[in-house]
């Protein structure tokens, strides 16, 4: 199987769930290109794991996801984990394998392709580049929540895959770990590759990503560059906060949260004055 350079992801007509219950409806995106980071956006409970999953091929899902002329659900799953990347929000608890060992199990799962280097030292350049090399004999159960997921992004990309699927990324991370690991996906995107990053710091979001997509209760709400889409009345009307978007001395979009907005009049209240409500009124 052979994925042209500039195929575009697509989604449409999605609904995807879990048993009998249906969390994305009728979702279609605008076309998911190569070397652009999109950042996926939304409230907790809006269905942005469960979109990635489905991307990936891991729920119930009806509707066409497709990778230029490829329909993602006609894969091989050894062709499907060759193509999309996927990092989960958080990794499962009960793993007793060595770092290394983990990255080594993501790269064979693909087949084993690649350009000949014996598996265990392209697993030990991912480590390396993402800088983690020294946890590599480390037990994946015990390390910390920080290095977990850098671990967890070592096996997403572990194969280069042209599709990165990235369930907050950096959600656990330190300030200067957050830096490198944007870098990182940053210039996985602009070497062409399509990633998509779930993200819930809206500032993080506008200054890496080339598009937002906002999802909520299952529906898109918008997407597109950051400075149209975060908004303050994008911020009340989604998450329900009375917040300024303003830029810092650099010029980047930094939102400013003064309070939360009572759910009833959002909608007339989004075009006009907001009324927030402050830590006072909670008390
Ligand atoms: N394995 C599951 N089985 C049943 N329902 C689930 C499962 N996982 C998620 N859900 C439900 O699906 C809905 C969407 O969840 P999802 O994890 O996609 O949200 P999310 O947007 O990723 O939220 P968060 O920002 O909190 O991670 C929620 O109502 C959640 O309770
Ligand atoms: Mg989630």
């Amino acid at each position: 199987m052979t994925v042209s350079q500039d195929a575009a992801l697509t989604v449409r007509g999605l609904h995807a769930g879990y048993g009998g219950r249906t969390v994305i409806e009728r979702l279609s995106l605008p076309a998911m290109v190569p070397g652009r980071l999109v950042a996926l956006v939304g409230p907790n409970a809006a269905g942005k794991s469960t979109l990635l999953r489905a991307m990936a091929h891991l729920v119930r899902m009806r509707g066409e996801i497709r990778l230029g002329g490829i329909d993602l659900a006609r894969l091989k799953p050894a062709e499907r984990a060759a193509t999309i990347g996927f990092m989960p929000q958080s990794l499962p608890d009960d793993v007793s394998l060595s770092v290394l060992e983990s990255v080594i199990a993501a790269i064979t799962v693909t087949a084993g392709g690649g350009d000949g280097t014996p598996v265990a030292e392209r697993a030990l350049d991912v480590l390396e580049d993402l800088g983690v090399a020294d946890l590599a004999s480390r037990t994946l159960n015990l390390l910390s929540g920080g290095q977990k997921q850098v671990v967890s992004l070592a096996q997403a990309i572990a194969c280069a895959p042209p599709v990165l699927l990235l369930d907050e990324p950096t959600s656990a991370l330190d300030p200067a770990r957050q830096f490198q690991i944007m870098c990182i996906v940053k210039g996985y995107a602009v070497a062409g590759r399509i990633v998509v990053a779930v993200m819930h710091d809206l500032a993080l979001a506008a200054q890496w990503a080339d598009e937002i997509v906002v999802l909520t209760r299952g529906r898109l709400h918008g997407a597109g560059p950051p400075a149209d889409i975060l908004t303050p009345g994008m911020l009340a009307e989604v998450y329900g906060i009375a917040a300024r978007v303003e830029r810092c001395s650099e010029g980047r979009l930094q939102i400013l949260v003064d309070g939360v907005v009572p759910p009833r009049p959002i909608r007339a209240a989004a075009g006009g004055q907001i009324e927030p409500v402050t830590r006072r009124e909670f008390r």
